[in-house]
């Protein structure tokens, strides 16, 4: 099978283009890169891979940000912001009250529009000039429209984002209209704008830069590089685990291919590959599901729901590519409440660390992994944190304290402080 850990490194075929091809994951149906819009394979449908001859090193990267890894990505340079280069916070206090020996949290709300997808769409937004198309489009819980919107503005395109109506957070709409993306809110959940957009690609309105665009995974994979450089210089060994949100699973597909690339060029052990580790909301838990079932596949969920709106996703695309990642790694899957995914939020933001719901359900996901025994007390554990406060600023306040009204004179904010 293609996607094990230890597949070997690619044969290139006639089909490359400087080395670097698509193939299926299902079937093995190999295409040139560039040639033609295709997002899913010809013969059988099945989820497209970005292939490389020679997979990278360490010694080949150089600079900073996403570019940095441009020896794993399709181009040299993107259209960028730039983005990438997010801080791998310390977390002492949460770190010894979740129990484990090393806790970091790398903190993708601090790229440029808040969201890991920056990453992603500097990649994609390069591929869709290589192609030469019109449009581009994406159906969206908010973020991954509010980076669409601000690339795509940045090369001078076109855009339209499909929304869930009523379920996206304030601050990604408010993003996606200033950059003036053409914003379709629809009476359904993310899955069926998903579908409807997927329509419109195949009928040539726009080109696609869902995550089921191998080219924005590439992209994606810089946040398990930068992870493992900086890891590796601050303590001399790579971390046990990641643990991160799962929505679509494209950051576990990504963070996975990264692993994979590592090992192939030699430039990673495979025994020192971490444990990927998905959390998901309860209400939407797919990937959980599949992973609890060992099913090979998930199923669809009609019915979701979560304040942790950017994962409110009933049929992750990226299943078949992320399924076989967690269980290569010996990672794991877990579900958690929205009263936990709160929780977390207040245990961050007391470490300084401003995120939104979705990003906080990777801590709570291991407070409660770590609670059952499943993550030891000796891990050195990296949590990823997938978008800024900001984003979502009511959730924000309903996990905070109300402001004090106070009269307009010192003395009476004196008594009032002293109550
Ligand atoms: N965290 C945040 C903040 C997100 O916005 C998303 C996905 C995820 C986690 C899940 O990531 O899909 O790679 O598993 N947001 C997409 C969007 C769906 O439209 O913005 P995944």
């Amino acid at each position: 099978m293609s996607l094990e850990l230890t597949a070997p490194a690619p044969e290139e075929p006639s089909v490359a283009d400087d080395g670097t091809w698509l193939e299926c994951i299902a079937c093995g149906a190999q295409f040139a890169p560039f040639e033609d819009v295709r997002y899913t394979c010809d013969d059988c449908d099945g989820l497209l891979e970005v292939r490389y001859a020679s997979p990278p090193t360490w010694d080949d990267f150089e600079g900073r940000g996403v570019w940095r890894y441009n020896a794993a990505l399709p181009f040299e340079e993107g259209v960028s912001l730039p983005e990438g280069a997010t801080p791998l916070h310390e977390v002492p206090r949460l770190e010894a009250d979740v129990g484990v020996e090393t806790l970091r949290v790398k903190h993708e709300g601090m790229n440029p529009t808040g969201s890991f997808k920056d990453r992603g769409m500097t990649v994609g937004v390069r591929v869709a000039k290589e192609l030469g198309v019109g449009r581009l489009a994406c159906a969206s819980t908010g973020n991954t429209s509010a980076a669409l919107a601000a690339y795509g503005a940045r090369g001078g395109m076109e855009t339209l984002v499909l929304l869930p109506a009523g379920k996206v957070a304030a601050g990604k709409i408010a993003q996606a209209s200033l950059h003036d993306a053409r914003i379709l809110e629809v009476d359904g959940n993310f899955d069926s704008c998903l579908d409807i957009v997927q329509d419109l690609a195949a009928r040539g309105e726009a080109y696609l830069l869902n995550s089921l665009n191998p080219f924005r995974l590439e992209g994606q994979k810089t946040i398990g590089l930068e992870i493992l450089e900086e890891f590796h210089e601050d303590y001399g060994t790579y971390p046990d685990r990641i643990v991160l949100p799962v929505g679509n699973a494209g950051n576990t597909s990504a963070l996975y291919k990264a692993f994979r690339e590592l090992v192939q060029s030699g430039a990673l052990d495979v025994d020192d590959v971490p444990k990927l580790t998905g959390v998901q909301a309860e209400g939407a838990a797919p990937m959980v599901e599949a992973i609890e079932n060992g099913w090979d596949e998930t199923r669809r969920w009609d019915d979701v729901e979560t304040r942790a709106t950017a994962i409110r996703i009933g049929n992750p695309v990226n299943a078949p590519k992320a399924l076989p990642g967690i269980r290569e790694t010996d990672g794991t899957a877990v579900a958690v409440s929205d009263e936990e995914i709160t929780e977390a939020q207040r245990d961050l933001a007391a470490e300084g660390v401003g995120v939104e719901p979705a990003s906080a359900a990777s801590v709570a996901g291991l407070r409660k992994l770590r609670a059952e025994g499943v993550v030891d007390a000796d891990e050195r554990v990296v949590c990823l944190t997938t978008g800024h406060l900001l984003k979502d600023p009511d959730a924000a306040f309903e996990a905070g304290d109300d402001p004090e009204p106070v009269p307009n004179d010192t003395e009476a904010v004196l008594e009032h402080l002293a109550e």
